[in-house]
């Protein structure tokens, strides 16, 4: 082969060859160069195409960048939190959409669903997300600042990127907990991410995550649990507090999404999902959990929007499923109302009763988690 290569070069480019001696040297070295290059080459595809447990490749190279953002910075990180003092325990990452002046909401859940940090053999970790203040803050909104700042001190567990935290801009909200799981927190096993009025039952969701792994190696279904939504269709009224123009979003349905009330995803996913985000920076659509688990799903694909359905896996998610009864904990609510949500992912009603209610839902299922633990052991 070698020899058929310098007569084919030697045919083309004879008149302009040095002399032959000098020739057979150069093409060695060449011919030596390549096939080395190639060896090499080939060894990092086939490593790249071998996905990584804690690969952090995927984002330090756009770290100052959040969908549309250039100048995206961390303003409060704790970078060690995912730090694990047993190699061997699995990681949840809790991700915990929160505004700044939830103040209420967020010691509700460190001191109800929040304050397990293992179960099994899996540790805990939850982290909630908050942008900066308006550029020009109202009187109010000075007092939360400094607020903010003693409350990070004493828990260590907010993260706060450099946009301003409002309504509509939850979208960069959704994806900074992404790009916060991928950076420092990228051996994580599966993650979560809720609302600051929720009520989790940790014990159960890792349960679920427990029985679903094995079952899920098997199938390629978007690795989520969640409450689906399928064939909603965007307000167009204005003044609606989702009203969505046909600028925005001209389909008549959105694709099919998971309620971001709650739900819990793969790393794989995150990943997935995250590496799309600079193609999708140019149309974000501010209702996040339609844009990050509805459109950006489907760009992972490379299919058209609309079709064909994703299947998203929520297989005993049900807001009915009530395994104790919770009526105790929430007399406080108009039960008429509201009856179906009761169970594993509970709605709070932010206000006087919030903190008691989750404080009480946690100590029934702690309490009933004891019980049948001691009724096993006895
Ligand atoms: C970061 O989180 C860890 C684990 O929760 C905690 O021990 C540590 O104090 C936190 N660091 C800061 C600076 O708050
Ligand atoms: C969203 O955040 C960006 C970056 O901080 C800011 O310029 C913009 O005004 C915010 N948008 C809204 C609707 O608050
Ligand atoms: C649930 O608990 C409440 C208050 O203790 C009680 O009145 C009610 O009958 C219970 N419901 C069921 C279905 O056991």
């Amino acid at each position: 082969m070698r020899i058929k290569l310098l007569r084919k070069l030697t045919l083309r480019y004879g008149a302009h060859l040095p002399s032959n001696w000098y020739w057979k040297q150069i093409s060695e070295m060449l011919l030596l160069t390549l096939v080395v290059t190639t060896i090499v080459v080939t060894l990092k595809l086939l490593l790249h195409g071998v996905p990584l447990r804690s690969t952090k490749s995927l984002v330090p190279s756009e770290d100052s960048k959040l969908l549309d953002l250039h100048n995206f910075k961390w303003i409060a990180n704790n970078a060690s939190i995912c730090e694990l003092n047993d190699n061997s325990a699995k990681l949840l990452v809790i991700l915990v959409h929160t505004a700044r002046d939830h103040f209420v909401e967020r010691r509700a859940i460190r001191e109800s669903w929040g304050s397990l940090t293992s179960y099994l053999d899996w540790s805990i970790r939850v982290i909630f997300l908050l942008g900066e203040e308006e550029p020009i803050p109202k009187p109010h909104q000075q007092q939360v600042k400094s607020d903010i700042e003693t409350e990070l001190v004493n828990n260590g567990d907010l993260v706060m990127g450099n946009f301003v935290d409002t309504y509509r801009n939850l979208s960069y909200k959704h994806i900074m907990g992404y790009k916060w799981v991928l950076e420092y927190c990228s051996h994580a096993d599966f993650v979560w991410k809720v609302d600051d009025d929720m009520f989790i039952d940790t014990l159960t969701i890792i349960d679920w995550r427990a029985t679903e792994l094995e079952r899920k190696k098997k199938t390629k279904l978007i690795d989520m649990y969640c409450p689906v939504i399928a064939g909603s269709k965007p307000q167009r009224e204005d003044g609606l507090k989702w009203s969505i123009s046909k600028d925005v979003w001209p389909f008549d349905t959105y694709p099919t999404y998971c309620s971001g009330v709650a739900y819990g995803i793969s790393m794989d996913w995150i990943r997935k999902i995250y590496s799309v985000t600079s193609h999708a920076a140019q149309k974000i659509l501010w209702i996040d959990d339609v844009y990050v688990t509805g459109i950006l799903p489907h760009l992972v694909y490379k299919q058209t929007l609309e079709l064909p359905v994703l299947k998203f896996t929520w297989p005993h998610f049900t807001f009915d499923y009530n395994p104790y009864n919770t009526t105790f904990c929430l007399e406080n609510r108009d039960t008429k109302k509201d009856t179906r949500n009761f169970g594993v992912i509970v709605r709070l009603l932010r206000g006087t009763f919030l903190e008691r209610e989750s404080r009480c839902l946690w100590n029934r299922r702690w309490g009933f988690e004891v019980n049948s633990i001691n009724s096993l052991i006895m």
